[in-house]
C-alpha cells in the first residue's frame, strides 16, 4: 500500500516540476553541444534507403541530422529544447529546423520517408511514449522506416532512483535529476510498432544499454 502511495505521489509531483523537458534545456544552456558520435544504427539506415526525406524528432543539437544531410537527405529536425534548435540554427544551413514536440509533430500524415528518434522516447510518460508513437505512424509513409535507439531494462541503472510507473523511474544517481527515464524490453517496442517489420535489430552496450532497431512499416 506504502509503495503504491509513494508510486502515485512520484507521478504527480513528476506531472508538476516537468515543464517542457526543462532538464534538458538546462544542460544545452549550460553545456551547448552535448553528444557528437554517430550512433551506428543511424549509419546502418544507408542499407535500407539512399535518398529521400527525414524527420530528426527530439534532434538536440543535430548530430544525426547533420550526418544525414551530408549524405544527401532532405532533413527535418525538431526539439522541444529552444536552446538545442538555437545551436543547431548556428551550426547548418540546409536542414529545416523547428521547434516541437514528439506528442504533437507538425507534418501531414505520410510525409516522411524515414523518421529517427534516437534516446528520446524514454524521457517521458508511458502515456505520452504512445502519443509520439501514434504521431511517428501517422507521418511516416507505407514502406518508410522508422529508426529507434533507447534504453534496455538490462542497464544497470533500471530500478535506480524513485518509481513513476511501470519501468520508469527519475533521480536516477548520476542521470539527470528532473528527468524521467523508461527503460523499454524489447517486446515493448515491438508492441508499440505492431503493424512494422524488423529490418534490422541489436543491442548496443556502451555508457548505457540501449535497443536499436530499424523497422518499416508495412501497413
Ligand atoms: C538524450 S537527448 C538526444 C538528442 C538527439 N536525439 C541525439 O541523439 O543526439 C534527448 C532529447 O530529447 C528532447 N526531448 C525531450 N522531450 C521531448 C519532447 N516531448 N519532444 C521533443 N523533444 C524532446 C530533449 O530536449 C533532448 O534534446
Amino acid at each position: 500500500m506504502l509503495i503504491i502511495l509513494k508510486n502515485i505521489f512520484n507521478t504527480i509531483s513528476y506531472i508538476i516540476t516537468m515543464e517542457k523537458d526543462t532538464s534538458w534545456e538546462k544542460i544545452y544552456k549550460k553545456r551547448g553541444q552535448v553528444q557528437s558520435k554517430i550512433k551506428q544504427i543511424v549509419k546502418d539506415i544507408l542499407e535500407f534507403k539512399k535518398s529521400g526525406n527525414v524527420l530528426d524528432i527530439g534532434c538536440g543539437t543535430g548530430r544525426h541530422s547533420i550526418f544525414l544531410a551530408d549524405k544527401g537527405f532532405e532533413v527535418y529536425a525538431g526539439d522541444i529544447s529552444e536552446t538545442a534548435i538555437k545551436i543547431l540554427k548556428g551550426k547548418k544551413k540546409n536542414i529545416h529546423i523547428l521547434i516541437f514536440s514528439k506528442e504533437n509533430i507538425p507534418f501531414k500524415d505520410n510525409s516522411f520517408d524515414i523518421v529517427i528518434i534516437i534516446n528520446v522516447l524514454s524521457h517521458s510518460l508511458i502515456k505520452d511514449i504512445k502519443k509520439s508513437v501514434k504521431e511517428i505512424n501517422r507521418v511516416l509513409k507505407k514502406n518508410g522506416i522508422v529508426v529507434i535507439s533507447d534504453l534496455s531494462t538490462e542497464d544497470e541503472k533500471f530500478g535506480k532512483g524513485n518509481k513513476i510507473e511501470n519501468n520508469s523511474f527519475e533521480k536516477i544517481p548520476g542521470l539527470l535529476d528532473q528527468c524521467v527515464h523508461h527503460f523499454f524490453t524489447k517486446e515493448e517496442i515491438l508492441n508499440l510498432f505492431k503493424n512494422y517489420k524488423v529490418l534490422k535489430y541489436y543491442k548496443v552496450k556502451n555508457y548505457f544499454i540501449t535497443h536499436n532497431f530499424i523497422l518499416e512499416k508495412v501497413d
